[in-house]
């Protein structure tokens, strides 16, 4: 196990009813709150009008934001900036998806600084102070609920670039189950295979051979999340089954995970968030449809990593002496999965074709950089492209 440093401020409420402690944890943090939502679906479901009264009740002023889009974009952040300072805004609610709570962060640094917040996500920029945050999570899946990273895409490059700092942690995080009995079967999917991709990611880009402690936390998680995503399919109110699918995608990335495992890559994002830059596509689809190709890369790289994962997750594949045999029942079974839950599984089924893969490559690559893993070339993104079609 690698030397690591846990840190995680946010103060997470979970459970039923806890949206009614909203106005008294917003009134800790100010009077004067910014309300960041998404389109439709806090509307429709009552969330909106139960969240202001809350606010209204606790003596909150609340200026509404509204609109966030499925892969945020750079220019409503600019808006909500200016809106703070107009407004003379204290704090900031992030009430929605990963979506709106990465904006609702941007939001909070942004306004803090003279300089233009895509600064932050190209790495010129760090961050100093934020305003104060708080998130209502109702799609569990990116776990930016409590964690401290956010993404943006630019407008006119496309460019889908990620940024973290400790400083972008939620003071407070909303989590009730309740809330995400609305969710569409395919959103519920995606945010399902989203979660479980950030575990996978770290339990196979390791090069620690020996982390116990954190292989079994990872194993049980995802086999957790597939099973908490088929039950909530099956019946989208079942409460204990989004209560369990909310707290692992929350436990899947608030740095828990990765703790002791060392330099950690997460390269199936890396191309993931070229191909929701580019094609605007739901993160969980895209990376539903690149398991594939990066399952087999790992079957190539690191058998017995991909062996032993197997093992974890699908006890009929850990046996016998045929590794090769091991491998293929592995990818198999994950790939059954994902289409019993009725994801991509290719870039075919999301519409995008091979003559676009270079394309694609180079965007990645542009990314790469300011991740700081130029030691993959477009050359080997195309390769994993290529295990996707
Ligand atoms: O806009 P509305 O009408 O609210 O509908 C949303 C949206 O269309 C809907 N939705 C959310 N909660 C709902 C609901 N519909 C019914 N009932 C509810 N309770 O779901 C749709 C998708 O929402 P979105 O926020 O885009 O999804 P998700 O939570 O999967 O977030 C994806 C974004 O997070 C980023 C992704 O790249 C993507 O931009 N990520 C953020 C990370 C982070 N901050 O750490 C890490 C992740 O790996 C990821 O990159
Ligand atoms: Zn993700």
């Amino acid at each position: 196990m690698q030397n690591f440093v846990f840190h995680n401020p946010t103060k997470v409420l979970f459970g039923r009813q806890t949206l009614a402690a909203i106005g008294s944890e917003t009134r800790l943090l100010g009077k004067r709150a910014l309300l960041v939502y998404g389109q439709e679906s806090l509307r429709a479901s009552g969330t909106l009008a139960q969240i202001k009264g809350h606010l209204h009740q606790a003596g909150v002023s609340c200026a509404e934001f509204g609109g966030i889009q499925a892969n945020p974009l750079l220019s409503k952040v600019r808006q909500g900036i200016l809106k703070v300072r107009a407004e003379e805004i204290e704090v900031i609610i992030g009430a929605g998806g990963g979506s709106v709570i990465d904006t609702a962060k941007a939001i909070a640094a942004g306004s803090m600084v003279a300089h233009d917040v895509w600064k932050f996500f190209t790495g010129k920029k760090s961050v100093r102070a934020t305003l104060p945050l708080l998130a209502v999570s109702t799609l569990p899946g990116s776990g930016s609920e409590m964690n401290h990273g956010m993404v943006l895409t630019h407008d006119q490059s496309r460019e889908k670039f990620g940024f973290g700092h400790r400083l972008l942690h939620p003071q407070t995080a909303i989590l009730d189950p309740e809330l995400t009995f609305s969710l569409p079967a395919e959103q519920t999917a995606y945010g399902a295979v989203d979660a479980i991709c950030h575990i996978l990611e770290f339990y196979l880009s390791t090069q620690d051979p020996d982390t116990p402690v954190q292989d079994r936390l990872m194993e049980g998680l995802i086999n957790n999340g597939m099973e908490a995503c088929e039950r909530c399919l099956a019946d989208p109110c079942d409460y204990e089954a989004r209560a369990s699918l909310m707290w692992t995608a929350c436990l899947a990335l608030n740095g828990l995970t990765a703790a002791g495992l060392g330099r950690i890559e997460m390269v199936m994002h890396l191309l993931e968030h070229s191909l929701s830059g580019l094609y605007d596509t739901p993160h969980g689809a895209g990376l539903a449809a690149l398991l594939p190709g990066w399952l087999h890369h790992f079957a190539r790289s690191r058998p017995e990593r991909l062996a032993q994962l197997g093992a974890g997750l699908f006890p009929r594949s850990g046996t016998g002496d045929d590794r090769e045999r091991r491998l293929n029942h592995c990818i198999e079974a994950f790939l059954g999965w994902l289409e019993a839950i009725q994801v991509p599984t290719s870039l075919e089924a999301l519409q995008i074709p091979s003559q676009d893969h270079p394309r694609i490559a180079a965007h990645t690559s542009g990314l790469a950089k300011v991740w700081r893993m130029r030691q993959y070339s477009p050359a080997f993104f195309e390769d994993i492209l290529q295990g996707c079609r």
